[in-house]
């Protein structure tokens, strides 16, 4: 494994921001990992790992070891009659594993399609979006204990998936490396239409014949319509969660503002953040090189040459607008570096 001195991260991170790691390297399998995690210890240096660079701002040059995973590899590891196992690395792109469970017609993933990042990343925060969360296909995770070194295997229960968080965002945070991921598909497809613009979009499509293809043809349609092209508008997708307060405190809102959407949790009630966002008049505003996009104001912005701190720094502000008016305190959903 080569490492590298003094490379910029632009390439590596989806919000396109400019700064550098003292060191970088990539590990295209478990062997690279643990000489990173041994290079680490030598320099005394951190060690910090990068899937797809997509739920990231670096706010500062990072005086650390930057490791890349890039773990290749898809691998049927059980099938039954209803079932497939399948093994992903890491370092695989996950719209690149979406298209091609789709193509195999092995559903699960559809409503998954574009996300950003890879497929080591996904159990990190169970991602989800148009009313699946990747913890209702998982099978079970490898991981290096970078303590002991050991290679470990975590099962469903084991990863603690809440919305948009595992066990790996809290307890176990910076103690394991994720180096592959298999997932249950399955064979006889189960389709979930019922997130309202999914359904709207395959009529206008006049799809009549449901497959996970054409599910997936809607998702990316709505996605292209209402979220920035990375390739094009730096951004890490959603930059905050959307927060979920005690049913009182949403009847009470709901009397001041009748328009306020909610959906009922076993918990409280789920307040769209955008809803929240837009609100207080942030939604589409831009700053110099930086902003609150048009369309889901959820989603933070880099025009190109935008800095790390200055995005962090409209996050607060958006935070504090949002507290003031609402009394309620948006956590952020991208990981500060
Ligand atoms: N809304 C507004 N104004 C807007 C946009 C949305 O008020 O300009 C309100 C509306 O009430 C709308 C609601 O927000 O019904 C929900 O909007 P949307 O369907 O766009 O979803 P979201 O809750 O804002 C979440 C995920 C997205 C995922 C979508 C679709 C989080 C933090 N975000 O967004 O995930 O794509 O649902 O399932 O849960 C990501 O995590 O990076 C991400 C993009």
């Amino acid at each position: 494994m080569q490492l590298q001195k003094d490379i910029s991260l632009l390439p590596y991170n989806t919000f396109g921001i400019d700064k550098i790691a003292k060191y970088f390297a990539e590990a295209t399998n478990e062997q690279d990992i643990l000489e990173a995690i041994d290079f680490s210890k030598k320099l005394n240096l951190p060690l910090i790992v990068l899937g797809g660079g997509s739920n990231i701002l670096l706010t500062k040059d990072l005086n650390a070891i930057l490791l890349k995973i890039n773990i290749q590899g898809m691998e049927v590891t059980k099938e039954t009659a209803e079932h497939v196992f399948v093994e992903v690395g890491a370092g695989v792109n996950w719209h690149d594993f979406v298209l091609d469970s789709i193509e195999k017609n092995w559903a699960g993933v559809e409503n998954l399609s574009l996300i950003p990042g890879t497929v080591g990343a996904s159990p990190m925060q169970n991602i989800g979006a148009y009313g699946i969360e990747i913890k209702e296909v998982f099978e079970n995770l490898t991981a290096i204990n970078r303590d002991t070194l050991a290679i470990e295997k975590f099962d469903w229960a084991q990863c603690e998936f809440g919305y948009r968080e595992s066990v790996f965002k809290n307890k176990l945070k910076g103690k394991y490396i994720i180096t592959r991921v298999c997932f249950k598909l399955n064979k006889k497809p189960i389709f979930h239409t019922a997130y309202g613009a999914i359904q709207d979009t395959l009529n206008a499509m006049q799809v009549n014949d449901l497959t996970i293809k054409a599910i997936s043809d809607a998702v990316i349609h709505i996605r292209q319509s209402k979220l920035p092209d990375p390739k094009k508008i730096g951004n890490a997708g959603s930059f905050f969660k959307n927060p979920t307060i005690e049913t009182e405190k949403f009847e009470a809102l709901k009397k001041q503002y009748p328009s306020i959407p909610g959906y009922p949790m076993p918990e409280g009630v789920k307040v769209p953040a955008a809803w929240l966002i837009e609100q207080t008049g942030w939604k589409g505003k831009r700053f110099g090189n930086i902003g609150v996009h048009q369309n889901q104001p959820l989603v933070l912005v880099n025009y190109g040459g935008g800095d790390g701190a200055e995005i962090k720094s409209l996050s607060e502000k958006i935070q504090n607008s949002v507290k003031e008016k609402f009394g309620i305190l948006l956590s952020p959903e991208v990981n500060f570096l």
